[in-house]
């Protein structure tokens, strides 16, 4: 029973377009799970949405449903696909080249994705510098390149008959750059979209385009794209819910479960030091110094905002990290991540921590693209705009308001996104506190 006003949420009528600009491994991945799970072939394991309940009221009361029947989801079945690469490969070709799946897996949906035919890509080679296609849009402004993108939605929207739409960038890792004056207001970026200001990138013009249209953007790569200024400016202007940085999954993943209980136990650290061999085309792209900086930053981050050197300098101050990515291309997506973690305990005792990671990327990173999509939808639904901090449970890097700092814990990210879809329904918010059956 709920104990104050919910959130008004518009029903999930009709069906939910997700358009991915880069329709490579997760992609794919993505489309052939749901159309998997969709024909009774497969379950959604890792999707939260999906399988995950939420536990409401008191621990007495014994009320713990599943989310998707606590909030108003789009249903698997109301789902279409769509979006653009610089490669002709359907979602179907994509996927029999991303090696992820078995061939066999994809040939039971390979009709649908099939279907999935990438439309013409905004691309600019300095921003993504190892990989060439053929399939990009060519001449014009980057403002006209937005526009044709505008019309390539309502193109998608029409034909595919979804009556609403979120994008979610799943496109290679762009070069590192810093906010610019071009980002700092919606007037700079326009006027810079119009004079073509090299400090705009492909996936800008993307989430341009989609907030424009009031579509929510999220950003599944480290690359800043909506995290500026303009951009959330854009957001709140059009009503529009913005989420990113950078899907975490394998080695960022296992270092938010680690490093939150090392610093609970009060538990020093000297080093810690990461490093992978992967050999898909994200393993490729990141070859290029420029696009593993905008990795690197990401992944860096994390560690500092967990362990907080600032207030326990005995512990935390100073400790290396390090994170190297290597391309080896016998691997495809099944990446071996390796840390080696240096702590020190009672008296100052080392101790180490050793961890081989043998994850398959695609395999990790496709149910939070399932899950950002339905989450997405469901805050533009319940007239949430602008930075949504409660989905940081699927980022490395997560976008906050200006001048707040990230939350990279994994437990207290899902107890925000917990606590948020309460509040939606008018449902006490869970502090934990547990006084109240000892009275
Ligand atoms: N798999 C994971 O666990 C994981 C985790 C975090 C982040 N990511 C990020 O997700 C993104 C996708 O990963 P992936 O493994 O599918 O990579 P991928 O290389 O298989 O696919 C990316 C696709 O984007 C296309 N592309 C590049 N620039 C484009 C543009 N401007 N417009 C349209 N398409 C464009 C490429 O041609 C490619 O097909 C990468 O940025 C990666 O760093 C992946």
């Amino acid at each position: 029973m709920a104990s104050r006003d919910s959130v008004h949420i518009a029903p999930p009528d009709g069906k939910l377009g997700v358009l991915t600009p880069g329709i490579g491994a997760v992609t794919s991945t993505f489309i052939a799970g749901v159309e998997s799970i969709r024909a009774g072939w497969a379950l959604p394991i890792g999707s939260l949405s999906q399988m995950a309940t939420v536990r409401l009221g008191k621990r007495t009361e014994g009320r713990s449903p599943k989310i998707k029947d606590f909030v108003p989801l789009a249903g698997l079945d109301d789902l279409v696909f769509g979006g653009w690469d610089i490669f002709e490969d359907s979602a179907y070709e994509a996927g029999l080249k991303a090696g992820v799946l078995e061939r066999s897996h994809l040939d039971r949906v390979k009709d649908r994705l099939s279907a999935v035919k990438p439309m013409k890509a905004v691309f600019d080679p300095e921003y993504v510098r190892r990989i060439h296609g053929p399939n990009v849009k060519h001449g014009g402004t980057k403002m006209d390149k937005a526009h044709m993108l505008m019309e390539d939605i309502d193109t998608f929207q029409k034909t595919s008959g979804a009556s609403r739409l979120v994008m979610i960038w799943c496109g290679s890792t762009e070069v590192f750059h810093k906010p610019s004056h071009v980002h700092q207001s919606l007037k700079d970026f326009e006027s810079g979209l119009q004079k073509d200001d090299p400090e705009i990138a492909p996936s800008q013009v993307y989430a341009y385009a989609a907030l424009k249209k009031g579509v929510p953007f999220a950003n599944g790569a480290p690359n800043l794209t909506v995290d500026i200024p303009a951009m959330m400016e854009l957001a709140r202007e059009q009503q529009a819910p913005i989420a990113g940085k950078d899907y975490k999954t394998g080695q960022t993943f296992m270092k938010t479960l680690i490093a939150p209980g090392l610093k609970a136990r009060m538990l020093g650290l000297t080093g810690w030091f990461s490093t992978n061999i992967l050999g898909n085309r994200d393993g490729e792209v990141l070859e290029d110094p420029g696009s593993f900086k905008t990795k690197e930053e990401s992944k860096l981050s994390v560690l500092e905002y967990i362990l907080q050197p600032e207030l326990y300098p005995q512990l935390y101050k100073d400790f290396h990290h390090a994170v190297r990515i290597n391309y080896y291309p016998p691997r495809g997506d099944a990446k071996e991540g390796w840390d080696n973690i240096d702590i020190f305990g009672w008296l100052g005792y080392p101790m180490q921590i050793k961890i081989d990671f043998l994850c398959r990327d695609s395999i990790l990173a496709a149910p939070l693209v399932l899950d950002l999509a339905l989450f997405m939808d469901l805050a533009k639904r319940a007239g949430m705009r602008g930075v949504q901090e409660w989905l940081s449970f699927y980022f490395k890097s997560p976008m906050t308001a200006p001048g707040l700092y990230p939350e990279h814990d994994v437990f207290i990210q899902l107890m925000k996104l917990k606590n948020t879809l309460r509040w939606m329904r008018g449902e006490d918010l869970i502090t934990h506190l547990g006084l109240e059956y000892y009275d």
